[in-house]
């Protein structure tokens, strides 16, 4: 077997070495110390994230696991990241959270990892960091809740939030009646349960070959999860005896093997980013073309809300990714392996669909083509996204009038406003909600219509934004454009009654003002002063450093690895 890295810290009879054994004994047998590997459990679990709050039960399951393959399992508490509760937005601290788990996983004495998460933020950002630090990783996604259901029928975490919302704003649902529903949404613990950014990344996490195959989506109640849990841990210790580190498991392929996962699953937009940002820390050129090029003709299979029906307690019964990735296993590249050092597609080929109401066969899907169309104009000179599957058919080539708001708040202030100027052919933009501008990029794009027009029984018009949408929501929402208006975007130039053009299947985003027109506008001054200006801390190195949605949002510095290298003594 090859030296371990924790053997820098523990090997020898040195005053160093007996200084790392000695503060860590208490009570760990001295083999502990003679060459079995140091596994970390990066634990993202926290009483506010409550998505992941289950997490340290799982954690123990790993441990067991560790300590059965002859392994030593270490607690490591990580950043966390809630999606609910954190202000302005949670993405405004992914990159952090991934610096911090990265810094912990090579100042320690560890050789390889398990990696626990589960609300939207906590995959990406772990992630990242194990590809930055290059050691052998294994995720164990958290899980969803369980099904919820309201009068009768299945309701979904977030997804149903805004469908009831909405329909108080119609005016068709009492207010009393929507707020009985809130506790008949969160049944049990577990991630949300519609294929919503936390599930589209453990669906990303198994396609990517960082988790054990048919792993996710087992839902976080589910005792199978605790077995895979243990089974993980025993697997990060074969991981280290094998040598097999992240950047040899996830590869150019296991990103085409992730994106048409993502298009057959329907899963949300968020991925893109954080698929982009995790191979610009390998190292790894993927673009936002790649996602249209590959993805777009992968058709939708996967009857999930908020696009279709189910829930992901339903797409594990159904039979789970595998079920899904055997019906598209021509479409998918052979060769990634994954951390038990199979193939991927080595997996496939055995994996029937039990409800075909939930997985539709490849001969009858659900859209034809199901992927993410990336959308490219003066409005969005690097790109932008649209999920067209999310969207209504006939408002993918439309033309209208912008209706601009230069702030959520300036959109709250007005929206309801029964004067405001619009009608059902408008096209709302909302701008200064990009990584820069808000910042962080928050889940903001998918507007709230204006309530006359809902009252004509319209229920979605094209938006456009600079922002993300969240993965539960739906609608023809224009996403992540690139660059985002504090960055020079055309998008902070755009005035009301200015005609936009969508054509989706076109790809074009234009603003139909001439350029000599436009070159002559200037920002104006509301905009402008919607735009984050932090002067001191993490605000201030983030929006120095961020870069734009087009290239993951990562910060400029931190794309990239440094590798697992032991630094200098600390004595
Ligand atoms: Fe945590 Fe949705 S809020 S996964
Ligand atoms: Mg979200």
């Amino acid at each position: 077997m090859t030296t371990l890295r924790s053997s820098e810290w523990y090997g020898g009879d040195d005053r160093n070495a007996y200084l790392h054994r000695a503060w860590m004994r208490r009570g760990v047998p001295s083999s502990a110390f003679e060459g079995r590997p140091q596994i970390a459990i990066a634990n993202t679990a926290s009483d506010l994230t409550p998505c992941n709050a289950h997490l340290d039960e799982v954690a123990q399951s790993v441990k067991n696991g560790v300590y059965e393959a002859g392994g030593i399992p270490l607690d490591l508490p990580v950043m966390s990241l809630g999606e609910t509760l954190v202000r302005p937005t949670a993405m405004l601290w992914r990159n952090l959270a991934a610096m911090s788990m990265e810094e912990m996983f090579r100042a320690n004495p560890v050789d390889g990892l398990v990696l626990l998460g589960g609300c939207d933020k906590t995959i990406p950002a772990l992630l990242m960091a194990a590809a930055s630090v290059d050691l052998p990783a294994v995720v164990v996604p958290g899980g969803p809740m369980l099904n919820g259901t309201f009068r009768g029928s299945p309701l979904g975490c977030g997804t149903g939030v805004w469908k009831l919302s909405e329909e108080v704003r119609a005016g068709r649902l009492d207010q009393a009646t929507f707020l009985r529903s809130e506790s008949s949404m969160i049944r049990s613990r577990g991630h949300c349960n519609t294929m919503g950014t936390a599930s589209t990344m453990a669906v990303m996490a198994e396609a990517l070959g960082t988790t054990i195959p048919g792993l996710a989506g087992t839902p976080a109640a589910d005792s199978r999860l605790l077995e895979a849990a243990h089974a993980s841990g025993r697997l990060a210790v074969e991981q280290v005896a094998a040598g097999r580190t992240i950047s040899q498991v996830v590869t150019r392929g296991s990103f085409t093997n992730a994106i048409v996962a993502l298009a057959a699953v329907g899963g949300s937009t968020n991925a893109v980013v954080h698929l982009l940002a995790i191979a610009g820390r390998l190292g790894i050129e993927l673009t936002l073309e790649d996602f249209d090029r590959i993805g777009a003709d992968v058709p939708l299979l996967v009857n999930l809300q908020p696009a279709g029906a189910h829930l992901m307690e339903d797409l594990f019964r159904a039979g789970g990714l595998l079920a899904v990735l055997d019906q598209v296993a021509d479409l998918l590249d052979d060769d990634p392996i994954t951390v038990t050092g199979r193939p991927l597609a080595s997996y496939l080929g055995t994996n029937p669909v039990w409800d075909e109401d939930v997985i539709a066969p490849r001969s009858r899907p659900l859209a034809p083509d199901a992927g993410i169309a990336v959308l490219h104009g003066n409005l969005a000179r690097d790109g932008a996204v649209i999920k067209p599957a999310a969207a209504s058919p006939e408002l993918l080539v439309h033309r209208g009038r912008a209706v601009v708001f230069d702030s959520v708040e300036d959109f709250a202030a007005r929206i309801d406003d029964p004067d405001l100027d619009v009608d059902a052919t408008s096209v709302l933009v909302l701008r200064g909600c990009g990584p820069k501008g808000y910042p962080g990029m928050p889940e903001v794009a998918n507007l709230p219509l204006p309530p006359k027009i809902l009252a004509q029984g319209v229920r979605d018009m094209v938006r456009i934004c600079d922002g993300r949408m969240s993965g539960t929501a739906y609608g023809t929402v224009v996403l992540h454009v690139a660059p985002e208006a504090a960055a020079g975007g055309t998008l902070a130039l755009v005035r009301d009654g200015d005609e936009i053009l969508l054509d989706v299947p076109a790809r074009r985003l234009k603003l139909l003002v001439p350029e000599d027109e436009l070159s002559s506008r200037r920002v104006p001054a509301a905009t402008a002063d919607g735009f984050a200006a932090p002067d001191r801390g993490w605000e201030k190195l983030y929006v120095d450093h961020v870069q734009q949605a087009n290239t993951g949002a990562d910060l400029d510095f931190l794309v990239g690895s440094s590798g697992a290298e032991v630094a200098r003594e600390s004595h």
